[in-house]
């Protein structure tokens, strides 16, 4: 089934002709991409390891956790037909106390993907599972239930990552996490999983993309698959569960809902909402993801919530999928009226809702927002001038003014925001008024940096010029990638940035070995809003104007984040 007709001439509806048009009815074009493969299951004798991809799990509960695992033998060769999986869930590393098994069928129409909805599992305890098919067992996974509904757990240990385009380097940053912080309960990912690219002149060697960019479902199943093929990721999911939301970059850059970007490689709404399905479906089938997430053609149910007792509620966003489109032609520009408007949105309303009743039922400490664009505001041109991100909240001013306004009225309980996307390091203070720096601060929005996405150097004094524009930024850091640890207990919110080596000037990682060190940490007391700094640089390094007028330069050309 297609695109309903009637509505608009599906074949030539340019970006800006469809926001003219006000938007259609997206949730209701359903999209089949292929025909249901409806065929007989049977052992299959896999010629080599079928898990070259690893395992994960994710989306803990108190009583369950999803487990994943993808088929993908080295020789490539995968039978026409539906494959029996085993499993089984242990309370030893061993697997020698078994409290779960059973068998699920995975086969093409799913890209050999496998996805068990454990249940019946105990809350707050550490548990260990592996795959089998035929002769091959998969690596022991290893991971973790949250405490129940009713309890008060002293502490919590989670780390956030986003932005890993495999060109920019190593992800050495996974190793280290892996290595280095194995008493993390969880790993948050913020987004840009994959990039759609085709191969780039400046990737890191034995980093390049595999093929051009990416439209078809085909193709977005081999660029998951090559992604996972990064044993330091593979170690991550391996160790950790994840709990995963995507932003852009799992279909093509700066799309918004059904507005593909400026450019792109499948201009109209038909070819664009058809390459979206095509995405979501890639990354369903690469997360360790609900089966309540599954996607129905374009349309995914990823936005959820996640508790840990009464310490912490996660509210996980999907800030792509319904937004409107960005204002003012898109990029790093002065605000124009559109910016403004009260039909700006980030989540759409539904979603709206939806955060707003969690944050108002919540019991919990600590009220996390995870997310994918800075919601906080940042003037990036130094001086009277301005210049707003409009792809961030700062093209969405009415939506941001609506959530921290909520935020502040509904007195919402320690309200953080995470946030990933810029390939950079940031803490502010959020504002219920960013122009008046006297105004009420509400909560705080810790952003991580990439785990190898570039923030080129050049953009660095752009940044730090613009400091004393925006007072409620606390730190700023673009030289590192890496990722972001938070320590959680009923008295304080501690996040600490933990940075691998890059190469100098270039920012990418180039080793893919290597420990990570603390950057910076900051502490938000209980009842406090405003992260306080505890370690790391204070002062920001000093440019020359012709640099920062060439950094802007730059920053104002880029559209890629
Ligand atoms: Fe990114």
């Amino acid at each position: 089934m297609g695109i309903e007709r009637g509505m608009v001439d599906p074949l030539r509806v340019s970006r800006k002709d469809f926001v003219r048009m006000g938007g259609l009815g997206v949730a209701a074009a359903v999209l089949g991409l292929e025909a249901s493969a409806d065929r007989a299951f049977a052992d299959f004798k896999f010629a080599s390891n079928p898990f070259t991809l690893g395992v994960a799990s994710g989306d803990p509960l108190p009583d369950g956790v999803v487990l994943w695992t993808r088929l993908a033998p080295e020789s490539g060769r995968l039978p026409n037909r539906r494959v029996r999986v085993r499993w089984k869930v242990a309370a030893d590393e061993n697997m020698r106390t078994v409290v779960k098994r059973g068998e699920v069928f995975t086969g093409p129409e799913r890209g050999f993907a496998a996805h068990v909805d454990v249940r019946g599992l105990k809350s707050d305890r550490e548990y260990y599972y592996r795959f089998r098919v035929g002769d091959y067992v998969s690596p022991v996974g290893r991971t973790r239930t949250t405490p129940g509904f009713g309890a008060s757990p002293a502490a919590l240990a989670f780390a956030f990552v986003s932005c890993q385009d495999y060109q920019n380097g190593f992800y050495a940053a996974y190793g280290a996490m892996a290595r280095q912080e194995q008493d993390l309960d969880f790993v948050v990912h913020l987004g840009d999983y994959i990039y759609e690219y085709g191969p780039s002149e400046t990737a890191v060697p034995g980093r390049e993309h595999d093929g051009p960019e990416i439209i078809t479902l085909a193709d977005y199943r081999k660029r998951h698959a090559l992604y996972k093929r990064d044993e330091d990721m593979r170690e991550a999911h391996r160790m950790f569960p994840f709990v995963v939301t995507f932003d852009d970059h799992e279909v093509e850059n700066n799309y918004a809902d059904a507005i593909p970007e400026e450019g792109s490689e499948t201009p109209t709404m038909r070819q664009f909402l058809r390459r979206r399905a095509a995405g979501y479906k890639a990354y369903y089938e690469n997360m360790p993801l609900r089966p309540s997430s599954m996607p129905q053609g374009p349309d995914m149910r990823l936005y959820r919530r996640l508790n840990y007792g009464d310490l912490a509620q996660f509210s996980v966003l999907d800030t792509r999928q319904y937004r409107t489109d960005q204002p003012c032609g898109d990029g790093f520009v002065e605000r124009c009226a559109a910016a403004l408007s009260e039909r700006q949105t980030m989540t759409g309303p539904e979603q709206e809702r939806w955060l707003k009743e969690g944050m108002n039922r919540s019991q919990a400490r600590w009220n996390v927002t995870a997310q994918q664009t800075m919601l906080a505001e940042y003037d990036f041109r130094a001086g009277p001038m301005e210049s707003f991100n409009m792809d961030q909240w700062d093209g969405y001013v009415a939506a941001r003014n609506r959530f921290i306004g909520f935020l502040n009225k509904a007195r919402v309980r320690n309200p953080i925001t995470l946030t990933g996307d810029i390939h950079s390091a940031w803490v502010h203070d959020l504002k219920t008024d960013f122009a008046d720096e006297t105004s009420k601060t509400v909560g705080t929005e810790f952003v991580g940096t990439s785990i190898t996405s570039s923030f080129p150097g050049v953009f660095i004094p752009v940044v730090e010029a613009a400091r004393p524009d925006n007072p409620h930024t606390k730190f700023f850091d673009g030289a590192n990638r890496g990722y972001t640890r938070c320590d959680l207990n009923r008295e304080r919110y501690l996040t600490t940035f933990k940075a691998v080596p890059t190469e100098p000037g270039q920012g990418s990682v180039v080793t893919p070995e290597a420990t990570s060190t603390t950057l910076a940490a900051f502490v938000v007391e209980n009842g406090r809003p405003g992260a306080v700094q505890v370690e790391g640089p204070t002062t920001a390094t000093t440019s020359t104007q012709g640099e920062t007028d060439r950094g802007y330069g730059r920053l104002t050309a880029r559209e890629n984040w």
